[in-house]
């Protein structure tokens, strides 16, 4: 399967899995047409083909890993809501549409954002039946610690509190490590989770994970201030606008670069040492790499 197949049918389970929710829910419609509308908007789905690509690696079905891997979408929708809310980084614009506070209102995009995390929960929980409660417990204990204060919310207070302040490096990457990381750490480890892998392969893929986590902020923080709004699908040069420190402010585009490559190469020996061929992670690195050098 390559990216696009990935993402035809994380959409569709996507799609399904609002459908059924929503249909059993007492809750009032518009929560939900909320939670759906950012969720559903095109994004690139990586947390989830990620998820879906560790987890066929390790030899485990992906029609099993496939409610783990859309919980990630979910909390990643979560995580986007609340990041452009006026109190954080006030954005209009989301995956190429208005964002969810400017459709439906600030209170209502704060209470979906709150229900998507419960909802990604509830997924884990109902839909991995098949799996010994133990798995799901460990799994639900990375989502969890993943969507609070030891994971993305960490992050992001540190990146709300550097706002026109010059932070040092490890503050830098502390912030990119829990704001952006710790989801794709999380879509990871809880794949291979389902394979029960010995603790020195999963220390390789929380190394792994770590890596792709930084680096893809690294290109985030690039293509900010390199491509246009159209192509970006959300507004241009946000960073240098509000002042935030950002791995090109702090290293300038060219080294920001640098370390971005590092962390690939890096990552490619990671792949090697766990004997893992995937056609799949090299389109993700080539795609990144080709907007970066737009
Ligand atoms: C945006 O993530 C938020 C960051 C962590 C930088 P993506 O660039 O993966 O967003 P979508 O899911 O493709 O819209
Ligand atoms: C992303 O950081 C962090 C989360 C959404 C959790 P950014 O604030 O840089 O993400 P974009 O650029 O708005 O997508
Ligand atoms: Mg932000
Ligand atoms: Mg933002
Ligand atoms: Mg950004």
């Amino acid at each position: 399967m390559n990216i696009l197949e990935y993402k035809e049918i994380i959409q569709q389970n996507l799609e399904n899995y609002f459908e059924e929710y929503k249909k059993n829910s007492s809750y009032s419609s518009v929560i939900w047409e909320s939670m759906a509308y950012t969720t559903l908007l095109d994004g690139k789905r990586l947390r989830a083909i990620m998820c879906l690509e560790m987890a066929k690696n390790f030899g485990v079905d992906i029609k099993k890993a496939m409610p783990l891997a859309c919980s990630m979408e979910i909390m990643h929708a979560y995580s986007l809501i609340h990041d452009d809310l006026p109190c954080m980084d006030n954005d209009d614009l989301r995956r190429g549409k208005p964002t969810n506070h400017k459709v439906f209102g600030e209170a209502v995009a704060v209470l979906a954002g709150d229900a998507l995390i419960s909802f990604g929960a509830k997924l884990i929980i109902d839909k991995l039946k098949n799996c010994s409660s133990d798995v799901v417990l460990d799994i639900l204990d990375e989502y969890l610690k993943t969507a609070g204060a030891q994971g993305i919310v960490a992050g992001q207070v540190a990146d709300i509190e550097a706002e026109n302040k010059n932070i040092d490096i490890e503050n830098l990457k502390y912030i990119h490590k829990y704001k952006t990381g710790a989801l794709f750490k999380c879509s990871m480890v809880s794949a291979v989770k389902l394979a029960q892998v010995d603790f020195d392969t999963l220390s390789k893929i929380e190394k792994y994970a770590d890596n792709f986590g930084v680096l893809f902020q690294v290109y985030d923080d690039i293509i900010d201030c390199t491509l246009t709004t159209d192509e970006l699908g959300k507004t241009a040069g946000k960073d240098a606008n509000v002042n935030k420190m950002t791995y090109v402010s702090a290293y300038g585009i060219d080294e920001a670069k640098n370390i971005f490559n590092s962390l690939i190469k890096e990552n490619h020996d990671i792949l090697i040492e766990l004997n893992i061929k995937s056609d799949v992670f090299d389109e993700i690195y080539g795609m990144l790499n080709k907007r970066i050098n737009r």
